[in-house]
């Protein structure tokens, strides 16, 4: 539901602020002379996420019962989002957005979008039974992928892609669940790239695979 702390935004200043120092020594080293050169090519920018200690073992069950692992995944790049089925709006809006996106994005790379397999796991595992995660997954996309587990399995996967989730009070209407939403893209090793913008629209989305995909 709501966003909460972002946990990287931490490593992501560790991660930049040495490279702007860097880029300033470098500049002040190479003196006059090349500022009258052509500008030195710009080298292509890590991706956000690059060293970044998020994605790591899970043990969960797909929509038919199968036991899936984070190591099934290998080969393929990675979305992974962490939700609940009974959310009201913003999981049910950020996986629109997300199977939007990647819509787009299969018209100009079809074969990119055959390589990537998003994923939504539970943070509800009393109410998400696998049937109903792979319902939600299905009404998006028939290639999401909806995945839960028992509470400690949920627990260990919401730790390793550091995931914070929070069940609410019991009313009339049921239970909501507090939860980071974050789309975390990984390439085929399981390094995590990116954070998928979906507030920003499906198109964003598309752009956002296509820039760290190669
Ligand atoms: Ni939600």
């Amino acid at each position: 539901m709501n966003s909460n702390a972002n946990p990287l935004s931490r490593p992501l200043l560790r991660r930049f602020a040495p490279s702007l120092i860097k880029g300033t020594i470098v500049a002040a080293l190479s003196g006059f002379a090349l500022a009258a050169c052509s500008p030195q090519p710009v080298a292509e920018a890590e991706p956000p996420l690059a060293g970044a200690t998020i994605g790591g073992p899970f043990t969960l069950t797909s929509s038919t019962g199968e036991t899936v692992r984070w190591a099934d995944f290998r080969g393929k790049y990675a979305i992974v989002y962490f939700g609940f089925t009974f959310c009201p709006d913003i999981c049910p809006t950020d996986m629109q957005r997300l199977a939007q996106g990647l819509k787009i994005l299969e018209e100009r790379n079809p074969d990119l979008v055959a390589n990537i397999q998003p994923v939504f796991i539970s943070v509800d595992p009393e109410r998400d039974t696998p049937a109903k995660v792979g319902e939600f997954a299905a009404a998006f996309s028939d290639d999401l992928m909806g995945l839960t587990g028992t509470p400690e399995q949920v627990a260990a996967a919401a730790d390793a892609f550091a995931v914070y989730y929070s069940r609410g009070e019991d009313t009339a209407g049921g239970y909501l669940v507090d939860h980071t939403n974050i789309v975390y893209f990984f390439d085929p090793d399981g390094n995590p790239l990116s954070m998928l913008p979906t507030d920003q629209g499906a198109d964003a989305v598309a752009a956002e695979i296509e820039k760290w995909a190669n």
